[in-house]
């Protein structure tokens, strides 16, 4: 029998994590045509049966699914760097927004910077989120906070992920925070939320879902059910930020709202958790860098969320503020050293159980036949040593669609 034509054999490595039950536990080659995943297995097998137009040579490093960030805050103009100095002097994160720090200077920065130069901006974020391994994302808006700035905000995000090559999943985060000109009258900018913005980013088709920040100090429960409820009216999934330094019900709120996933969580209450269990549905969005950065000794229940089934994901939250690192492998050491998860449970959880929460799991998040062919070599001898080493970015190489992509 003649060899077959196939676009790429991706050969030689040490082994490739596919979360697919039908590869073989010896597979060290990957077969790729038109752009997915045809077959896993080993070399010799594979090379008998195809006959690659192109091939990439893992030397010896580990083949994993691309990484998918599914808390991104990428549309930002500048960092934050001096709150590093405040919070060192004691200065809380929270206290630093009240005093119109924090989110709201982020806010003014992007609503000063044109077009041409916030679009420089966001597309060098996602190009170094792809040089650490992520080949699709979740994008937040969230820094405009005012119809024209949150619309151009999407826009941006759009025209950047399109001219990286980033697939994106907009989420529209107009409830971040009450803006400086609506603090003495929130329930106006409620309003607006509801009755302007979250209309007009549907009629443009630029989000999938809709976020709300609940904590004190932002939208309390009863405003974030108002947004939420009219968030879904018009169809919006919800993806929702909760119980980071306050309970005050959020994660109960997502879970009767039917939300994609409530993100945060390190101050999780036992009847949140019950919550979440029960739900079955709605994903635990872990982001184990943000207490890290914002020098937190608390942490998500992660062990505790994982043994009651609570489906997860993990992701960096990339932002200014309270978490600046576009780095899924460094955020894995995170979830490692904090959350005490495995490497196992780390790299599951920043592809296969990110596209779940994402509802593209059909076609992203493994390595299973019929996938996109979105993979990364890692220069790692094997599974455990993912997240064992820090600062340094274990990406050798990266395959996107089934195109070898150059080092950018
Ligand atoms: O997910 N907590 C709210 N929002 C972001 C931080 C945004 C910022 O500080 O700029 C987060 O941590
Ligand atoms: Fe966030």
């Amino acid at each position: 029998m003649s060899a077959k034509p196939c676009q790429l054999l991706v050969h030689h490595a040490s082994g490739v994590v596919s979360w697919n039950d039908a590869a073989p536990a010896d597979a060290n080659s990957v077969v790729i045509d038109a752009g997915k995943v045809v077959e896993i297995g080993q070399e010799a097998d594979l090379r008998a049966a195809w006959n690659p137009t192109q091939e990439l040579d893992a030397e010896g490093g580990l083949v994993v699914p691309g990484l998918i960030d599914a808390h991104v805050h990428p549309v930002f103009a500048v960092g934050r760097a001096e709150e590093f100095d405040w919070r060192a002097q004691g200065v809380e994160y929270l206290e630093i927004a009240k005093r119109g720090g924090g989110i709201l200077s982020s806010v003014r920065n992007v609503r000063a910077a044109s077009d041409e130069n916030l679009l420089g901006k966001v597309r060098s974020h996602f190009r170094r989120m792809r040089r650490h391994g992520t080949t699709a994302c979740e994008g937040k808006s969230g820094y405009g906070l005012s119809v024209e700035s949150e619309l151009k905000s999407l826009e941006i995000m759009q025209m950047a992920a399109e001219a990286e090559g980033m697939p994106l999943y907009a989420t529209f985060l107009g409830a971040h925070m009450f803006p400086e000109e609506h603090r003495e009258n929130p329930e106006r900018y409620l309003d607006i939320l509801c009755a302007e913005m979250l209309p007009a980013v549907k009629e443009q088709g630029i989000a999938r879902a809709a976020d709300i920040f609940i904590e004190e100090g932002a939208f309390n429960q009863e405003q974030a059910r108002r947004y939420c409820e009219c968030a879904k009216d018009l169809g919006f999934a919800l993806r929702i930020h909760a119980d980071q330094f306050h309970e005050i019900g959020g994660t109960q709120l997502a879970v009767e709202m039917e939300a994609e996933c409530v993100d945060h969580l390190e101050s999780l209450s036992d009847a949140g958790l019950e919550a979440l269990a029960l739900s079955g549905k709605t994903f635990a969005g872990l982001l184990p860098t943000v207490p890290h950065f914002l020098r937190q000794k608390i942490d998500a229940p992660a062990r505790k969320l994982l043994q009651a089934k609570v489906p997860y994901f993990i992701a960096t939250d990339f932002n200014p503020g309270s978490s600046y690192t576009p780095s899924l492998p460094e955020a894995a050491h995170f979830a490692r050293i904090r959350l005490n998860l495995t490497a196992e449970e780390a790299l599951f959880g920043m592809t296969l159980g990110a596209a779940r929460s994402l509802g593209i799991e059909a076609q992203k998040g493994h390595l299973g036949p019929g996938a996109d062919a979105d993979l990364l070599v890692l220069d790692l001898p094997d599974l455990f040593h993912f997240g064992y080493a820090f600062g340094e970015n274990p990406v050798s190489k990266i395959v996107i669609g089934g195109k070898v992509q150059a080092k950018s």
